[in-house]
């Protein structure tokens, strides 16, 4: 059995749902359910064996230690996180309450049970860390693209308690001897991305009228990378990566944010045209850029390619394609999101129920 953290967020829930269909082994779910959890997400797995959801906390050491024990675990794959950049500004202590004191908690109950393992259970367990390729801070144009060389420059809260977890993990490696992986991904995009981020905020503002946010000129550029590109590759490293190293994960789609929305407006204008004939690109607004805000990150994925001969299947355009159409299909999801309706069923449903 596997313990995913995080799993009822974006990349979490893709994680367990293609992880079930292409793996089939049993996936212990832990879960805060924040603001951007939602277990909703999952409901094509109730009453699947497969799939235990406990709602808690990373940083809940008892816990963690009890799930461990009781599912036996032989991996972690940490993707918990308070995720917003825009939020982390706002309000960074959360960031560093989960993604530094809450990792380091995870970290020693892990390293608790790990430690306790005989062989050769303890040489194959692995814990993989899920970072962020902000940590490597921003490039200028003629910059070549973060190498897993690149010095650690992190200018956001988030970024910054990103790197802080990072540290702890190979810490824990270099110290303890912990099995670890890290993997530094770029901006994913997909079905049941929280309509916070450019991608999911545009499509559906879009479609509800409202104008579309660019923030500063709209020349940052980003690196996209398809979610279920990256859950293949989650999976390439837990199961052949070297111990300690880290990988960093791209899309080789490294694009302007306003060529994204103006993608994202082409693609709405071709399914769902507008009723008065205009382009969505007429919603576009600029507005008062991010304070701090990174121009450009960029992924060399070379290194995960040449040893464990992964590479995203998907293009930006096949890849923006079925997340457009993925939204067009799923208005009710959008609507309970925004309605905030998708947390009432967390207590419909959970509230009678022990954890496991
Ligand atoms: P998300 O915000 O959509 O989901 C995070 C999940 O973690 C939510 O389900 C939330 O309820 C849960 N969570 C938060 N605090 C918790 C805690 N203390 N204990 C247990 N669960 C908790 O994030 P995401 O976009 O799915 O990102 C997942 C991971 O990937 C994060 O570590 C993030 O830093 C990293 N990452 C994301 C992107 C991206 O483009 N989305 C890019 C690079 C790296
Ligand atoms: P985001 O999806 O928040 O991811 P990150 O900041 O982690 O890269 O933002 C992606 C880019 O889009 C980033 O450069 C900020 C920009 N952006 C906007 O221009 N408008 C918006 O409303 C949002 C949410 C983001």
């Amino acid at each position: 059995m596997i313990l995913v953290t995080g799993g009822a967020g974006f990349i979490g829930t893709n994680f367990v749902l293609d992880w079930v269909a292409a793996v089939g082994e049993p996936v212990v779910n832990l879960d805060k359910l924040t603001y951007a959890g939602n277990i909703e997400n999952l409901a094509s797995l109730q009453g699947d064996a497969r799939h235990v959801f406990v709602q808690g906390d990373i940083g809940d050491t008892a816990l963690v230690a009890r799930l461990l024990a009781q599912y036996q675990v032989r991996a972690v794959v940490n993707f918990a996180a308070e995720s917003h950049v825009d939020r982390s500004i706002h309000g960074p202590a959360a960031f560093i309450e989960t993604n530094v004191v809450g990792t380091f908690g995870l970290l020693e109950a892990v390293r608790q049970y790990w430690g306790q393992l005989p062989e050769p259970e303890k040489a194959a367990f692995r814990f993989l860390h899920v970072s962020t390729d902000e940590v490597y801070g921003s490039l200028r144009a003629s910059d070549p693209a973060f190498t897993e060389e690149n010095k650690y420059e992190p200018n956001s809260p988030y970024s910054a308690s990103k790197a802080a977890s990072d540290h702890l993990v190979r810490a824990y490696h270099h110290t303890y001897g912990l099995p670890v992986l890290t993997t530094n991904c770029s901006n994913n995009y997909g079905p049941f991305h929280f309509p916070e981020k450019l991608i999911p905020l545009m499509i559906v503002n879009a479609l509800a009228g409202k104008s579309l946010p660019v923030y500063g000129d709209g020349q940052q550029v980003r690196d996209w990378l398809y979610v279920r590109d990256h859950c293949s590759a989650i999976r390439a490293v837990l199961e052949a990566g070297r111990l300690g190293e880290t990988y960093n994960v791209g899309g080789w789609n490294e694009k302007p944010n306003l060529e994204i929305v103006h993608t994202v407006c082409a693609l709405l204008d071709e399914r769902r045209p507008r009723a008065d004939g205009q382009s969505y690109a007429t919603q576009i607004a600029y507005v008062t850029d991010r304070p701090g805000h990174d121009r450009r990150y960029a992924i060399d994925a070379r290194k995960i390619e040449r040893e464990l001969g992964w590479k995203p299947a998907e293009t930006f355009d096949t890849g923006i394609r079925k997340t457009v159409d993925w939204y067009l299909e799923n208005p009710e999801w959008v609507a309970r999101v925004q309605s905030g309706a998708y947390r009432e069923w967390v207590s419909t449903n959970y509230s009678e129920r022990t954890t496991a």
